[in-house]
């Protein structure tokens, strides 16, 4: 199971994680064929249609060097629906009393949601250090987050929500952003083109995008 600092180094030099929601099993193979040509290490799969965590458990098979998460991670009941299928890391929007529960008995990393300072201090309490901070863009962007990086320098974050090639860059200049996502690289409607050429070229300008920030 992959650690915190295993996802840090795995991210690399374009710590950029694609939020896909994938519409049919079949997209599974191509869309982690792209993403990896393009030149990113992870996915998170959302649960949001009946095919997720069919598409997690293709994605582990036919590229098993692509990190794969689970994003939308509402109820204790996905937390293991989303290990059976073999997800390295778990994101959740948000957080529930029970939900915290759950996210603790998960061996990978998880990244519960957060949008202040209080929820940050308190999952930390819990054990959980890196953090999605969503929605990012409508929550305060990335001066919240710097002012976080403040008072809060051994919290990190994974902003998603609102964010774009012209933002990213704001994201991963700051300390305690150890990557951004977002669902821009990858749309269900062009997966369900089939147009897995124009999906790896975005993803490929992404990386190189993301190379020339300072991190
Ligand atoms: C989500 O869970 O939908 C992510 O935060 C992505 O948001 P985006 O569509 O604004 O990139």
């Amino acid at each position: 199971m992959i650690t915190p600092t295993g996802l840090r180094e795995r991210l690399g030099a374009a710590p950029i994680v694609p939020v896909l929601t994938v519409g049919s099993a079949s997209h599974a193979e191509p869309l982690a064929q792209a993403l990896l040509n393009g030149g990113l290490a992870s996915a998170e799969v959302t649960l949001r249609t009946p095919v997720a965590l069919e598409v997690i458990e293709i994605m582990k098979q036919v590229a098993p060097e692509l990190i794969v998460g689970a994003g939308t991670i509402c109820h204790a009941r996905d937390v293991e629906a989303a290990h059976k299928a073999g997800a390295d890391f778990l994101v959740s929007p948000g957080t529930s009393p029970e939900l915290i529960g759950a996210l603790k008995q998960f061996e990978g990393v998880v990244l519960p949601g957060v949008a202040s300072a209080s929820e940050a201090m308190t999952l930390y309490e819990q054990g959980f250090g890196v953090l999605k901070f969503f929605p990012a863009e409508a929550a305060g962007g990335a001066p919240f987050l710097k002012s976080l990086s403040g008072p809060l320098p051994h919290i990190e974050f994974m902003p998603t929500g609102g964010i774009k090639p012209h933002n990213v860059g704001d994201y991963l200049a700051l300390p305690n952003v150890i990557a951004a996502g977002g669902t821009w690289l990858a749309s269900p409607s062009e997966m369900a083109e089939g147009a897995w050429q124009m999906i790896e070229t975005r993803v490929s300008a992404c990386v190189q995008l993301c190379k020339r920030v300072p991190v």
